[in-house]
């Protein structure tokens, strides 16, 4: 039986790690350690919780003492480190809360893996979750690749950009046996709604206005969650040791054209007449330092690893807004109380 740590579980694209790794793997021990900040939330993984193979621990990876303690109570055999404050725009108002949480955090973890790991590190991995974000903005041509410079542009990019040097520093250093992917923006189920796509969702089901940035002509590529929990799962397993591997979508949206597409679908799955949720489409003032384009070149993984993503964009939106509708409790419990002060302060004078 091998125990793995997953840090920052009950968040969105750790929550589909969790369960996949639960379900897929009952020879694993899945130790889900998360700080519950306001974007963790356990009712994200409802359906696992009382699995023989599963475990939540409520923690911070901040904290060096707990973890070294965790780690010596556990004697973990790999760790999947996705634990992080992830939002660009509260980076942008709190940047030190971000130090803390990605740099320190992901350093303690590692002291905490190289001390349980000193004598053996066979069959060990710490594998570090990471994003297109460090290597800044591209223009209109050309795609990331693996060797491509760093210039993260935001406190957020730069704390995960430290934190991805860090994680080498220590495969090079110490001999960590270490693993780092970077992936584009990611759209599904359980998405806390300060992310474009589920702020834009619950606006238009409110029949409030949808902030568009700028003129909206910033270009992300947009990857479905469980093909990044996918990527994950693959690179765990058989990603090479020091390597990084680029995740993504091949599939480029001007934030504009993402946004009409989602109101034409909402449209038809509120039963609204064609045309009517655009109308809430609103211009405001733009994003501070606003990356204009990312875009991933995942030919690495998918030659190596045979990976690559399951669907098409429309019919992952279509998948997504279902989600969201179905799930309206969960949106109502999670737009309630701190989020309104969020919201306000964060649209209130665009
Ligand atoms: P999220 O904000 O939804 O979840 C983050 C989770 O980490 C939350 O459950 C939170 O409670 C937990 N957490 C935060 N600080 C913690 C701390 N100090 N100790 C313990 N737990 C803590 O984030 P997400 O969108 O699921 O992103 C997960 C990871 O993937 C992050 O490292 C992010 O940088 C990376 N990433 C995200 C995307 C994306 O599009 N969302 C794309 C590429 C990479
Ligand atoms: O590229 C990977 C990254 O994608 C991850 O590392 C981050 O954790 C994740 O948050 C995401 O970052 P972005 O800044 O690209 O995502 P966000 O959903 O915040 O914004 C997507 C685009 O939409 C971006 O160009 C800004 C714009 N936007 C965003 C919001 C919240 C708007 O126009 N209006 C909005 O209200």
């Amino acid at each position: 039986m091998k125990t793995i740590l997953v840090t920052g579980g009950a968040g969105f694209i750790g929550s589909h790690v969790v369960r996949r790794l639960v379900n897929n793997y009952p020879s694993y021990k899945i130790v889900n350690l998360d700080k519950l900040t306001y974007a963790g939330n356990l009712e994200n993984l409802k359906d696992i919780e009382g699995k023989g193979n599963y475990e939540f621990v409520k923690g911070d990876i901040v904290d060096t003492e707990f973890i070294n303690n965790l780690f010596n109570e556990y004697k973990f055999d790999g760790v999947i480190h996705l634990a992080a404050e992830s939002h660009v725009d509260r980076s942008i108002t709190n940047p030190t809360e971000f130090v803390f949480a990605n740099v320190i955090g992901t350093v303690n973890l590692l002291n905490a893996a190289k001390t349980l790991w000193a004598d053996d590190t066979e069959g060990k991995r710490f594998y570090h979750i990471s994003t297109d974000e460090v290597y800044g903005s591209l223009g209109e041509e050309g795609f990331f690749v693996e060797t491509t410079s760093y210039d993260p542009q935001s406190p957020y990019s730069a704390s995960k950009a430290s934190s991805d040097h860090f994680v080498r520093a220590y495969g090079n250093t110490y001999k960590l046996p270490i693993v780092i992917s970077n992936c584009s923006n990611n759209y599904g189920a359980n998405q806390f709604p300060e992310k474009l796509i589920p702020l834009a969702i619950n606006n238009i089901r409110h029949n409030k206005p949808v902030p568009v940035y700028g003129k909206g002509e910033n270009i992300r590529d947009w990857l479905f969650v469980n093909d990044h929990a996918a990527a994950i799962d693959v690179i765990y397993h058989e990603g090479r040791n020091g390597e990084t591997y680029n995740i993504g979508g091949n599939n480029e949206w001007k934030n504009i054209d993402l946004i009409r597409l989602l109101c034409s679908v909402m449209d038809e799955k509120l039963g609204r007449e064609k045309g009517t949720s655009e109308q809430l489409i609103t211009f405001v003032k733009d994003r501070a330092g606003h990356d204009m384009r990312y875009a991933i070149d995942s030919s690495k993984l998918q030659n190596e690893l045979g990976w690559e993503p399951s669907l098409q964009f429309e019919e992952g939106l279509a998948k997504t807004v279902d989600w969201y509708l179905e799930n309206q409790e969960w949106l109502d419990h999670v737009t309630s109380g701190e989020y309104k002060n969020y919201y306000s302060a964060q649209y209130q004078d665009r």
